[in-house]
């Protein structure tokens, strides 16, 4: 595994054993999100309790911050049957079709990415939500005919990295829309402490803090950086993870003290050296550093915003002033002009 599989979402199958294994069941061990969990127990015990089924819930945020493992969560919580598929996984009309009629009565439907829905499958999804009703048409040209079948009272709980790619009809449809945030350095080491245990290892608790301060706000970061420690530690045979394996490990695979890797520091330099801070556009500086636009837009630029290394204006990425002295360099002194540009709501 290179060091951009510790950031993908997409992953092998030692990898999704792996991540399997330590997913929470319950909302106890889900670590975080407290206000998406209170939200969502009100919703959930109201819908037990009438013995409906769950408004339809949109889950939405970068990568890795646990819209699946919520999904599971939520179904479990709901004594209910979880039918997983995907945006990309449903090429046509009929496959979703054929989905909808199998469901049962209060069944969760997780629809992951679901932002990549193409349209005519996507049509089909509003009546099936609003109405619970399969509208089709039967036949062709002036004797066709639209035929509704009635459908189960069900759930749709969708995931997406990119809310912004929703439709506005589909976003309306979700009763629920819960916006998962980054995860606190304390809540980290919580998770990254719970998946030690999951695994059967012994952890000292700065070697669990070490790791959740280099995870990007991450729990699948965190995850896959304890695996690689704890590998580095049974490798030194230590009977328990201390603080210098950490800092071992992660020093062996280039990871700094922020969680930033070496494409970061090639990005953050190349928008100071050659692109005199910005603004640059996405795919000129991918280009530059020879990285996938969608990657970089995906991976590695959502955390160099939150930690405000960079920004996005209407003209492209700029650095910003704790970026610059982030990779040793110092802050030109017109830098502020250039922040007065940013635009927080500027997608690309
Ligand atoms: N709130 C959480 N508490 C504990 N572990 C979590 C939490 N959120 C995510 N994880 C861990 O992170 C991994 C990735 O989460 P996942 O739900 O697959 O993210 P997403 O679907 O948002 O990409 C999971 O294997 C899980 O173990
Ligand atoms: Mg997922």
């Amino acid at each position: 595994m290179d060091n951009e599989a510790l950031y993908k979402s997409t992953i092998n199958d030692a990898e999704s054993d792996f991540e399997n294994v330590l997913r929470p069941k319950s909302m106890d061990g889900y670590i975080g999100q407290e206000k998406i969990k209170d939200n969502l127990a009100v919703g959930i015990a109201a819908a037990k309790l009438r013995n409906d089924a769950l408004d339809h819930v949109l889950l939405y945020g970068p990568a890795g911050l646990g819209k699946t493992t919520l999904a599971h969560i939520i179904a479990s919580e709901l004594g209910a049957q979880i039918k997983i598929t995907s945006g990309p996984a449903i090429e046509r009309a009929g496959d979703l079709a054929a989905i909808l009629t199998n469901l049962n009565e209060h069944d969760v439907l997780f629809i992951d990415e679901i932002h990549r829905l193409n349209h005519n499958v996507e049509e089909i999804l509003y009546p099936a939500m609003e109405d619970y009703t399969l509208d089709f048409i039967v036949g062709k040209g002036p004797s066709a005919n639209s035929v509704q079948l009635p459908l189960p009272k069900f759930t749709l709980i969708g995931a997406t990295t990119k809310a912004g790619m929703l439709s506005a009809p589909l976003r309306d449809r979700f009763g629920v829309i819960c916006r998962l945030e980054a995860y606190t350095a304390a809540e980290l080491t919580k998770i990254v402490v719970n998946a030690a245990k999951m695994l059967g290892a012994k952890i000292d608790p700065s070697a669990a803090e070490e790791i959740a301060k280099r995870s990007r706000g991450t729990p699948r970061i965190a995850n896959r950086l304890l695996r690689r420690v704890r590998d580095y530690a049974v490798v030194k045979r230590h009977p328990s993870i201390e603080l210098s394996d950490a800092q071992a490990a992660l020093s062996m695979l280039d990871i700094d003290e922020y969680g930033l890797d070496s494409t970061d520091v090639r990005f953050l330099t190349a928008l100071a050296e050659k692109f005199d801070g910005g603004p640059c556009g996405l795919d000129t500086i991918a280009a530059f550093i020879n990285e996938d636009a969608g990657t970089i837009e995906d991976v590695y630029e959502p955390y160099l915003l939150q930690l405000g290394f960079i920004a996005r204006t209407p003209r492209g990425r700029i650095l910003l002033k704790d970026g610059y002295n982030h990779i040793g360099l110092t802050p030109p002194a017109n830098i502020s002009d250039k922040e007065k540009d940013t635009d927080g709501d500027a997608e690309n």
